[in-house]
C-alpha cells in the first residue's frame, strides 16, 4: 500500500504560506497538515480559522487540521466554516470525546483523534466507529523538529490491527520526527499517512522526499 504524505506547514515560511501550499501541491503532496496551537494545550500559538480561511482558495489540497487546543468543541464550527476537510482533536483535550466527534461529523467533516505518546490506543475502544483517522503522535505535541519516539511503534501496529479486525475504513496517520531514517519502520508498523514538517521544509531535498516516502 502506498502511503499518503501530508506535509506539516508548521515548518514552512509563514510569511508565504500560500506559496508554500502551491509548492507542496506541485510536488505531489496528498494532504496539507495544519497545526493549530492555542498556547494552552501546548505552549505555542500558531494560526486560527481566519488564516485557514484566507488560505483555502489558494489550494485544492485536502486540508487536514490538527487541533492542539483545549476544549476543541468550542472551535469546531469555525474551522468547518474556514474550509478544512478533516478535524483531528487531541484525546486529552476534551472531556467529551464522543460528543465532539459526533459534532465534527454533523458539520460534514471527516473526524480524527490524536493520541499523545503516553496515551494508550485503548482510549478509542468505544469511538472507533466514529473515526475516519487516528493520529499517532510520535513526539510530544507543540513543536517541529523533535526526535521520533520509537516506543509508539507498537501503538501504530495496534491501531492498524484493530482497524483491520473491525473491518473499518480509518487512516493511521503518524506525526512527529518522520524523516528518511524513521519512515520505513513507521510504514512497516502500519501507517497509511505520514506527516512531516522539518524533513520536508528545512532540507534542500525536502520536496523530493514527498515522492520518496511513497516509494518506501
Ligand atoms: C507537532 C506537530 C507536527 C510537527 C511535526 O506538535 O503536530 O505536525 O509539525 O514536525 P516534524 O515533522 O518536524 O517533527
Ligand atoms: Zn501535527
Amino acid at each position: 500500500m502506498t502511503v499518503k504524505v501530508a506535509p506539516s506547514l508548521l515548518s514552512a515560511d509563514f510569511s508565504r504560506l500560500s506559496d508554500e501550499l502551491k509548492r507542496i501541491e506541485e510536488n505531489g503532496a496528498d494532504w496539507a497538515h495544519l497545526d493549530i496551537m492555542d498556547g494552552h494545550f501546548v505552549p505555542s500559538i500558531t494560526i486560527g480559522p481566519v488564516v485557514v480561511k484566507s488560505l483555502r482558495p489558494h489550494t485544492k489540497l485536502f486540508m487536514d487540521a490538527h487541533l492542539m487546543v483545549s476544549e476543541p468543541e468550542k472551535h469546531l464550527e469555525e474551522f468547518a466554516k474556514a474550509g478544512v476537510n478533516l478535524l483531528t482533536i487531541q484525546a486529552e483535550a476534551t472531556e467529551h470525546l464522543d460528543r465532539a466527534l459526533r459534532k465534527i461529523k454533523e458539520l460534514g467533516l471527516k473526524a480524527g483523534v490524536a493520541l499523545n505518546p503516553a496515551t494508550p490506543a485503548s482510549f478509542l475502544e468505544y469511538v472507533w466507529p466514529l473515526l475516519d483517522l487516528v493520529l499517532v503522535m510520535s513526539v510530544n505535541p507543540g513543536a517541529g523538529g523533535q526526535a521520533f519516539i520509537p516506543e509508539v511503534l507498537p501503538k501504530i501496529s495496534y491501531c492498524a490491527k484493530e482497524i483491520r479486525s473491525r473491518n473499518l475504513d480509518v487512516e493511521v496517520e503518524v506525526d512527529g520526527g518522520v524523516n528518511r531514517e524513521t519512515a520505513p519502520a513507521i510504514i512497516r508498523a502500519g501507517a497509511s499517512i505520514l506527516v512531516a514538517g522539518s524533513a520536508i521544509f528545512n532540507s534542500s531535498d525536502g520536496m523530493e522526499l514527498i515522492h520518496d516516502f511513497k516509494r518506501l
